[in-house]
């Protein structure tokens, strides 16, 4: 089923969220891959019901380039969410998201979460990642929101407009998907040229070689060996930092237990490409390599 105007999804919903029914919610911007349909099937695993949306949302792109540019493949979306089990896709307009227009109504005090690493080269970002967040939840009221852990730092932005907004909504964090070559699959991949392509999966062997210098006590070390590495296969690094994964305040001596997550963004000319890997105690228990994180699925 596909629902445009948020007052018919109001309605829709009433009775079934009176009843109790355990719905499972993953909002996207379209253009979508298989991360985002590995939300959509667990969601679809854990639910009774299974909604997503698709918007590109205006006001948390800095750039106008940016939107305009953002890919639009509705029809291949449509079919790929109805494939994955999705009951109900919300197609809003942005009139129908933002009825009185585009500038924000409300500021979200998200402090320290938005002064850092993406909040910091992305200005204003986050408060229009809330906007619009806010307004979906609001209408769609889930039981269960699903977040990619590609995007580390919105899980903590939207988890903590939750609990500013009192939602009763629960997030579940899926682990990353991956090209084969290490490549975190994203939307903006199929804008990367033959030879960026080829390039791309150097910032995911960066935060690996991270990884392995943390278990040594020499992360600090290796952050610097890898932005230089980056630069030299002309990247443009805005930041590698070890942060704690529920915080994202800077570890400079891991103790070994606390989860910590080594984060980065950099620039391949003008396609920006951000990646994580999170590092909690067990990784590090065997000679395997550390895994990029486990949430259980
Ligand atoms: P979008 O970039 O379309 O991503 C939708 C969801 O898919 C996000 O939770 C994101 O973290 C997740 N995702 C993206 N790439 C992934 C990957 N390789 N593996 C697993 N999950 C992945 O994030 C947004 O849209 C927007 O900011 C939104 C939350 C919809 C608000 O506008």
């Amino acid at each position: 089923m596909l629902i445009r105007e948020p007052a018919e999804m109001r309605q829709y919903l009433q009775e079934k969220l009176a009843a109790g029914i355990a719905t499972g919610f993953v909002p996207t911007m379209g253009a979508l891959h298989p991360g985002h349909l590995k939300l959509v099937s667990r969601a679809r695993k854990e639910n009774e019901l299974v909604l997503c949306s698709i918007f590109v949302n205006p006001t948390q792109f800095n750039n106008r380039k940016d939107y305009n540019h953002y890919p639009v493949t509705l029809e291949k979306d449509i079919y790929l969410l109805l494939s994955a089990g999705c009951d109900v896709l919300f197609l809003p307009t942005v009139e129908g998201m933002y009825p009185s227009g585009l500038a924000p109504i409300k500021h979200y005090p998200l402090g320290y979460l938005e002064e850092v690493l993406e909040g910091k080269y992305r200005p204003g970002h986050f408060q229009g990642v809330c906007q619009v967040v806010n307004r979906l939840l609001d209408i769609i009221r889930p039981k269960q929101l699903y977040l990619g852990q590609k995007d580390l730092q919105q899980c903590l932005v939207i988890t903590k407009l939750i609990q500013l907004e009192s939602f009763e909504t629960t997030v579940v964090i899926c682990t990353t998907q991956r090209e084969t070559d290490g490549l975190a699959m994203s939307s903006r991949n199929m804008r990367l040229s033959a030879e960026e392509r080829l390039k791309a999966p150097l910032l995911y062997q960066a935060l690996l070689k991270v990884t392995r210098a943390l278990s040594h006590g020499r992360a600090q070390s290796a952050i610097e060996a890898a932005i230089v590495f980056l630069q030299e296969q002309d990247f443009k690094v805005d930041y590698i930092f070890l942060a704690r994964m529920d915080t994202l305040e800077p570890v400079f001596d891991w103790d070994g237990s606390t989860p910590v997550a080594i984060l980065a963004a950099a620039f391949l000319n003008n396609i920006r490409l951000i990646d994580n890997i999170i590092i909690r105690e067990e990784d590090f228990s065997s000679e395997a390599l550390p895994g990029p994180v486990s949430y259980p699925e």
